[in-house]
């Protein structure tokens, strides 16, 4: 080829990094890998191979994990708990900056065996994965040392089984093992079965800077030996990161055992350019958000939603653009789209890709060829679909984007929060205005404004919805490794035990003959219950006090729908509109004091006032919380600031304790409705009429009809249709059947909190469980200033 020729190509030629570091490290295992089991490595029973993606090699023997093996593993990880707690967060905090400077000290030949393993091109390995790494352990090494400043009165949660997927393998692990070891967890690990070999380096690097024995133990394997973590009693949490359908699988497996649960699951993230936009920063921005790891990452801008009037001009640029990708040898420098990582993922994104073709979708590929050899798939855009189309709603994990137009912001935003996912978005327009409008109204835990896959450790990642909950990174992420630290009992009424004390009768034949029975309150409305039916309520010496409604599922559906419908106005009225509210509630209730405190007296035999007054004093503490939960600015490495905004959970459903009638609904309905909740509030079942009496004190004091609430009846059988409800994004429960409401809730895995009567958390619990993080990224200063 003449220099003419080259000047007229532009083409460039291979530069191949050395795959050598990594095969000679792999050489010195050619007799297969065994576990890394409290600080040793075992021999492993049998083993399965490890390949190479972009020519189906084998790289190397993985240990098949067995029952035995997780249960060595738990039990080194309890052993070594209690000594990597007492140590003390500075202590650990040297551990984790070992660690950190390990990463980088082997950065190569972690970045090739990464790639060799995994498929993904070297320039992300080397650039992206590798170094993210050790940020995650310098900055976790940081909140170790001020966790007994910053997280007072909160203790490590226990021994955690972390499992985690085949996309960013090392990474997910530093996500997943950096904030446990600053909080002074112990760890049991298993890394995906495709990419185990950068986890078994590390366990390698744990081994050198001598971390104590048991506190990261590292088994591979596959499904089941993930199933066989989540199983085990000794595990106090599990984090896990991957497909929604085995989310839901932990979901069920860990309901009801008190095993604290953090889900990073699948996504559909929309990726959103207003006619406003710098198109050419756009085109590179879909770039980065669908090609970066052949699209196989959890939050992948896949859905493109381009505004009707420069759909035409966009998608040429972008159809330019992926003629200039190259796909091929993940270790060459140059390439931009490496190896997906095994057949069987190769196969369903064509699947996925065919039957959107199917489907009427337009398919466009560029003409450049895929290697022959290994598992390649091509660069490929769908045009032409339509918004319920499959490859539209399911998440194809692959190289594949989808694109719809829309006409309007508003559109944008109906388009956009289409899915049953929320994990991330991203906006380009060059309007502050139009961003920020827009970045809000994005049902999705991190919203990237011009830009896109951006991650640091001190920015919080994780999802609304379906794609799971809890929060990885930042100070947010660290509250997932923690627990209070044992406090003296709350200071609660007796249990009286009166359980039971009712019956069912029809309508009407309640005392006297007349219809006194309390209905239901939905809307803002009082509604006689469906069934027609109602309880009785009795006194402590089982006098007949009253009748309430016998609510069934009709009602918890209107109930929902009438939350649904009051949630977005509270939610996005003011903290101090809510405030203001909560306080005119406090002084109205306040004005009925006697009132209420012999209702309460007649139903448990308790001194009443005393519990009015503490609902009262409860009125005032979250009506002074409604304006005050703010939320942080998280500093990352990037020219970004990224605020990390609480927002509410949206519509609720609780279930409130059996005691205190009036301050037990309070105590939990106050901090709900105060951070923007719309709620259904299942009250006592054995003493309802301080909750029926309580909707005249609502109903005088402006709280927007569906704000609250209240469906009486049988609690669990009601809150487990609740938890079943597809409309409701959280249930709170206090009461002895969490295992019925956390299985019921795994339809949509709406967000769960079950409470043993008598557990009264501390107000900051109640804080973060009302609301959940959204980290939205804004493009901040060339030069920052910190
Ligand atoms: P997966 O969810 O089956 O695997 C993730 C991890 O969970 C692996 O370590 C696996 O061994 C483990 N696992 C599997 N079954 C388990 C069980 N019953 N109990 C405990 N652990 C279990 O994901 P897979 O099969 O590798 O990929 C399938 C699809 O999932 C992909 O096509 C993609 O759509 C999605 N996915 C999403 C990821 C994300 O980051 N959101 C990551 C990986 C896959
Ligand atoms: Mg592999």
């Amino acid at each position: 080829m003449s220099v003419a020729e080259i000047f007229q190509t532009m083409d460039y030629g291979p530069a191949p990094e050395s795959a050598a570091p990594a095969q000679e490290w792999l050489a010195t295992h050619t007799e297969g890998f065994g576990h890394f089991i409290g600080g040793v490595w075992t021999v492993a029973a049998s083993h399965f191979p490890s390949t190479n993606p972009a020519n189906g090699k084998v790289l190397a023997q993985i240990g098949q994990g067995t029952d035995t093996d997780i249960a060595a593993a738990v039990a080194a990880a309890s052993a070594a708990l209690a000594g990597w707690k007492a140590l003390g967060g500075s202590q650990r905090a040297r551990f984790l900056y070992a660690l950190a400077r390990q990463v980088q000290k082997h950065a190569r030949l972690f970045a090739v065996l990464e790639t060799l393993d995994n498929g993904k091109p070297i320039r992300e390995t080397r650039d992206i994965d590798i170094p993210l790494v050790a940020r995650h352990f310098y900055h976790h090494a940081g909140w170790a040392t001020l966790l007994e400043t910053e997280y007072p009165g909160y203790e490590a949660v226990g021994v955690c089984g972390q499992i985690i997927p085949w996309n960013f393998p090392l990474l997910m692990l530093s996500w997943k093992i950096a904030p446990a070891l600053a909080a002074g967890c112990t760890i049991v690990l298993k890394p995906a079965e495709f990419t185990s070999l950068t986890a078994l380096l590390f366990a390698q690097i744990c081994q050198e800077i001598g971390l104590p024995p048991g506190v990261v133990n590292i088994v591979t394997g596959a499904g089941a030996t993930g199933a066989a973590l989540v199983a085990h009693p000794d595990v106090h949490k599990i984090a896990f990161t991957g497909s929604t359908e085995v989310g839901r699988q932990i979901r069920q497996a860990t309901a009801g055992t008190g095993k604290k649960l953090t889900l990073e699951l699948g996504g559909k993230s929309p990726f959103i350019v207003f006619e406003d936009a710098d198109l050419d920063a756009a085109v590179e921005g879909v770039v980065d958000a669908i090609w970066f790891n052949q699209g196989q990452v959890c939050c992948a801008g896949s859905r493109l939603l381009v505004q009707e009037s420069i759909e035409p001009r966009f998608l040429a640029k972008l159809k330019r653009r992926m003629e200039t990708l190259r796909v091929g040898d993940p270790l060459d420098k140059v390439t931009d789209i490496g190896a997906i990582v095994a057949p069987i993922q190769l196969t369903r994104i064509d699947e996925l890709v065919r039957a959107g073709v199917a489907e009427g979708a337009i398919l466009f590929q560029p003409v450049t060829a895929c290697p022959e050899e290994g598992y390649f798939y091509p660069p490929t855009l769908l045009t032409g679909v339509s918004p319920a189309s499959r490859v539209v709603q399911e998440e194809i994990f692959g190289p594949v984007l989808v694109a719809l137009s829309f006409r309007t912001p508003a559109e944008a935003v109906a388009l956009a929060n289409n899915t049953p996912y929320g994990l991330a978005a991203s906006l380009w327009s060059e309007s502050i205005n139009q961003c920020l409008e827009t970045a809000p109204k994005l049902k999705a835990g991190t919203v990237w404004i011009n830009g896109t896959n951006l991650f640091d450790a001190a920015a919080g990642f994780g999802g609304y919805r379906e794609s799971g909950f809890g929060r990885e990174g930042g100070k947010e992420g660290l509250w997932e490794y923690l627990v209070a630290s044992p406090l003296p009992p709350a200071q609660r009424g007796d249990n009286r035990g009166n359980e039971g004390n009712h019956y069912i009768s029809p309508v009407g034949r309640g005392a006297g003959g007349l219809d006194q029975t309390a209905k239901l309150y939905i809307g803002g409305k009082q509604a006689r219950p469906d069934s027609g039916y109602s309880r009785s309520v009795l006194g402590p010496g089982g006098a007949h006090l009253g009748e309430v409604g016998e609510g069934n599922r009709k009602d918890i559906r209107n109930a929902v729908e009438a939350s649904r419908a009051a949630s977005s106005g509270w939610g996005g009225a003011s903290g101090h509109n809510r405030g203001q509210i909560l306080y005119y509630l406090a002084e109205n209730l306040s004005y009925r004091t006697a009132e209420f405190a012999a209702r309460i007296a007649m139903q448990t035999g308790h001194d009443g006032a005393s519990e009015v007054d503490a609902a009262i004093a409860q009125l005032f503490f979250w009506a002074a919380w409604a304006d005050k939960n703010e939320g942080a600015i998280h500093r990352t490495v990037q020219k970004s600031v990224v605020l990390a905004m609480p927002e509410p959970l949206g519509v609720l459903g609780i279930a409130c304790p059996t005691e205190q009638p009036l301050l037990g609904l309070i105590q939990f309905v106050a901090p709900a409705i105060a951070l923007g909740n719309a709620v259904i509030v299942i009250p006592s079942e054995v003493h309802p009429l301080s909750a029926t009496d309580f909707y005249q004190v609502l109903e005088t004091s402006d709280v927007p009809g569906g704000v609250v609430n209240i469906v009486t009846g049988e609690r669990d059988t009601l809150m487990k249709t609740l938890a079943e409800h597809d409309d409701v994004d959280g249930v709170w429960y206090v009461g002895e059947n969490a295992s019925l409401i956390e299985r019921a809730s795994v339809g949509n895995l709406k967000r769960t909190w079950c409470l043993k009567p008598g557990a009264l958390p501390r107000h900051d619990v109640f804080l973060r469980t009302a609301t959940q993080v959204k980290n939205i990224w804004i493009p901040y200063a060339d030069e920052l200033p910190w």
